[in-house]
């Protein structure tokens, strides 16, 4: 697209603002059905054109398919949600219950993303101050998988409820490469409108007029980029 294609940029844009606010995170939505070969590999490809860190790519995409697998896996993240639950006072825990963490088994796929933080050498360009920027490289690759999967019409959810030396040992990952997502991919029904912890009464969203500040944390604006 050329950049000075007006009619192709405001196109452009909608799609993209429309995909943002359409993503969801997927847990109860998922069809059944598999995943076609095709839109998997644009997911991934999506996934590996992301930004990194000195262009060191630290990321690694397991695809985990097998139901034996997705079983076992699942019955590991169910522990800790029961684990979860169990350290919660008990108005949260009774919100918690109805809540969903994940759709592994449901979804058919799981992608595993690892992160090499020795990928690239000693001398990453761009991480010599600050070596978390390995870390955020890897988690750009999942921010793009999840838009091209919505894109596609596939639903992802991301399960945090593990135990990182399970997952890593799990896909074969030895140190230092860490396993820093299991995410759910499927087929789904539908995409929610309102996030899940929203919705179940969890937690509210924050608005963007208290995230956004002028020159300091606190510092008011002037003119309200939420245009009010
Ligand atoms: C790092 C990370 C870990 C997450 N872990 C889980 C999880 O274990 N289970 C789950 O159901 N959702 C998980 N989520 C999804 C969030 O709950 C969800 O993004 C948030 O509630 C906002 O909803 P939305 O993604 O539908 O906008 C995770 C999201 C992120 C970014």
């Amino acid at each position: 697209m050329s950049h000075s294609d007006e009619g192709a940029r405001s196109a452009a844009r909608r799609v993209l603002y429309d995909l943002v606010a359409a993503r969801r995170d997927v847990r109860a939505e998922f069809s059944g059905e598999p995943v076609g070969a095709d839109a998997l590999h644009r997911v991934l490809a999506a996934g590996h054109a992301a930004p990194s860190v000195g262009n060191t790519m630290p990321w690694d995409f397991v695809v985990v398919r097998d139901p034996a697998r997705l079983r076992a896996f699942a019955e590991h993240v169910a522990g800790c949600r029961a684990d979860f639950a169990a350290a919660l006072p008990p108005e949260r825990a009774e919100t918690f219950r109805t809540i969903r963490v994940e759709g592994i088994r449901e979804s058919g796929t799981g992608i595993v993303v690892t992160y090499d933080p020795a990928r690239g050498g000693r001398h990453v360009l761009g991480r010599r101050t600050v070596d978390d920027t390995g870390l955020f490289s890897a988690v750009l690759a999942i921010q793009n998988m999840w838009l091209a999967a919505t894109a596609e019409g596939l639903g992802m959810g991301w399960v945090s409820f593990y135990e990182e030396e399970f997952l890593a040992r799990f896909v074969g990952a030895a140190p230092p490469v860490r396993p820093i997502a299991w995410l759910c991919l499927g087929p789904v029904t539908a995409l929610q409108e309102v996030p899940d912890l929203v919705r179940h009464g969890w937690r509210e969203r924050r608005p963007l007029a208290d995230a956004v500040h002028a020159e300091v944390l606190g510092g008011e604006l002037e003119q309200d980029p939420a245009g009010r």
